[in-house]
């Protein structure tokens, strides 16, 4: 005797029947790119699909990703002016607080999650205060703390701390709760490692350091012990969701810790996109495919969202009914 593991694939329907991983809109999100000025609508070069939008231009596009299905966006901005302390982040009327304003003002049902980090709008590109050569953490959190607070005063639903800052989980909760924000959940980068799959991104967001690199603060890939620390500081300081990132090198990480009590998140990154789509455009590989084969992998491994740049692609799929598995 052995076992026949294909008499429960010998249809679609019998496939369909036992398949227990599913995806859906609900839990993708959507990253958005906003930038200050006017009239732009620029496609990031490495990352083909993806556009840095003026407030002018960002119109059309939530009116198109809510007919597609899109529920959910993470926002990140893109200033004129950079200094040494990135006060536009946290400036009333910066760019990500005035899109924010604007997506709640006209597309009120989309839930809009803003990235808190400091790297996108420091003259040197770091993400916190720096002191020498290395960013200070204790005082970075008074920072990452007033960022937090000024999205959620613009209206944002849910704010995700991507600094790596230890503390920043609870200097926010604070924050937030002092200024009758109880409600608001912190989506925390909880484990993020020093990767080149942000290289992409770096371009986008225009956010690459100008010395040195993020390994003093995001995590070291060489050591398989330390993400267990990162999720018990956030968990403890109060994060509403974990989040791991990047996703698809990263999923042995998530497997481990999918036992936790708050909803997981996988962020399938910049550069997990871009080859995708470098492959595609050479005919190389088939898109979809690809694309969905992966989606499944975050889900099975015990992803319950996922924050990627696929997700129109995914939304005009579902909706054309074109996807075949
Ligand atoms: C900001 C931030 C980064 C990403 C999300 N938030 C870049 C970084 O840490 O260098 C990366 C996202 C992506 O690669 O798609 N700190």
């Amino acid at each position: 005797m052995f076992t026949r593991t294909r008499r429960l694939r010998g249809s679609k329907v019998l496939r369909e029947m036992v398949k227990n991983v599913t995806i859906n809109l609900n839990e993708l999100v959507y990253p958005i790119f906003i930038e200050e000025g006017e009239n732009i609508k620029e496609e990031i070069k490495s990352m083909p699909g993806q556009y840095r939008y003026s407030l002018d231009r960002l119109y059309d596009e939530l009116k198109e990703l809510k007919e597609l299905g899109i529920k959910s966006l993470l926002i990140f901005g893109i200033p004129k002016k950079k200094d040494e302390k990135g006060s536009q982040a946290y400036y009333d009327k910066g760019i990500v607080q005035e899109g924010v304003r604007l997506i709640k003002k006209n597309f009120p049902e989309f839930l809009v999650i803003t990235d808190v980090c400091m790297c996108e709008y420091t003259s040197h590109g770091h993400c916190g205060i720096l002191c020498g050569n290395d960013v200070e953490n204790d005082k970075t959190l008074e920072y990452i703390a007033k960022i937090a607070l000024s999205h959620v005063k613009a209206g944002a639903d849910i704010v995700a701390p991507s600094d790596m800052m230890d503390g920043r989980v609870l200097a926010i909760r604070k924050r937030l709760d002092e200024n009758g924000f109880v409600n608001i959940p912190i989506m925390a980068y909880s484990v993020k490692y020093a990767s080149s799959f942000y290289g992409p991104f770096r371009d986008a967001a225009d956010s690459a350091p100008s010395f040195g690199d993020r390994k003093t603060y995001q995590m070291d890939f060489r050591n398989s012990k330390d993400f267990y620390r990162e999720v018990e500081a956030d968990i403890e300081e109060g994060a509403d969701f974990i989040m791991v990132k990047p996703a698809l090198a990263y999923l042995d990480i998530v497997k481990s810790i999918s036992e936790i009590k708050l909803p997981i998140v996988a962020y399938n990154v910049s550069a997990e996109y871009s080859m995708v789509k470098a492959a595609a455009m050479n005919g190389w590989i088939n898109e979809q495919g690809i694309v969905m084969e992966t989606m499944y992998a975050m889900k099975r491994a015990g992803v319950d969202i996922i924050i990627t740049y696929h997700a129109k692609d995914i939304a005009t799929w579902l909706k054309n009914k074109e996807i075949s598995l």
